[in-house]
């Protein structure tokens, strides 16, 4: 059975794992070490926002995390992070951290959410309603579009 849990720093070697796993195709290399550098932070629900994993039997196999900012009211709330261990795709792990992050935003009450990823990762959030407000060709990297995506939280 699956489980949702906050990150720990014990889970930073796991996640980086998760990480290269979805390299190339989802992430590039020179992405590593923001991501390496974003898990230091410390996690709470204030301005480094909330970071989870997702464990079945044991293993992490997905993690991803939520942020407020209520300063900017263009961007107010949103998804950081996510992702599903590349052998792990297609078996509803995404979907299950998705709904999670869902749930969390609203018990922090946000009213919407914004996310930023690659194209080949758009589709699998316009299924859940978000929709694309931007895109910027190569701009993580060649070949690798970012799509700038939102959805409104109903209550
Ligand atoms: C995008 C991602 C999180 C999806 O997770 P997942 O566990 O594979 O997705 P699920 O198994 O929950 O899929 C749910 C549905 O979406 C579909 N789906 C999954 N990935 C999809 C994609 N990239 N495009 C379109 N549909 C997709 C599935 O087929 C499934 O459909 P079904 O309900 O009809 O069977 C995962 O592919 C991933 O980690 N990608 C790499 C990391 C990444 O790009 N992160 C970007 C955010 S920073």
């Amino acid at each position: 059975m699956s489980t949702v849990r906050p990150f720990t720093s014990a889970d930073r070697d796991a996640c980086l794992v998760l990480f290269d796993s979805n390299v190339p195709g989802f992430f590039v290399p020179q992405e590593r070490a923001e991501f390496e550098e974003w898990l230091g932070q410390p996690f709470d629900s204030g301005e480094y926002g909330e970071y989870f994993v997702l464990e079945d039997g044991g293993r992490v196999v997905a993690c991803g995390g939520v942020w407020l900012d209520p300063q900017h009211p263009e961007r107010p709330a949103g998804f950081s992070w996510g992702m599903v261990a590349r052998d792990a795709h297609r078996r509803g792990y995404g979907s299950a951290l998705l709904h999670f992050r869902l749930g969390r935003l609203r018990e922090l009450g946000a009213r919407e959410v914004h996310l930023d990823t690659s194209q080949h990762t758009a589709p699998f959030y316009a299924r859940f309603g978000f929709r694309e407000v931007r895109r910027v060709p190569d701009s993580y990297g060649p070949g690798l579009d970012r799509v700038d995506l939102v959805a409104e939280l109903g209550g």
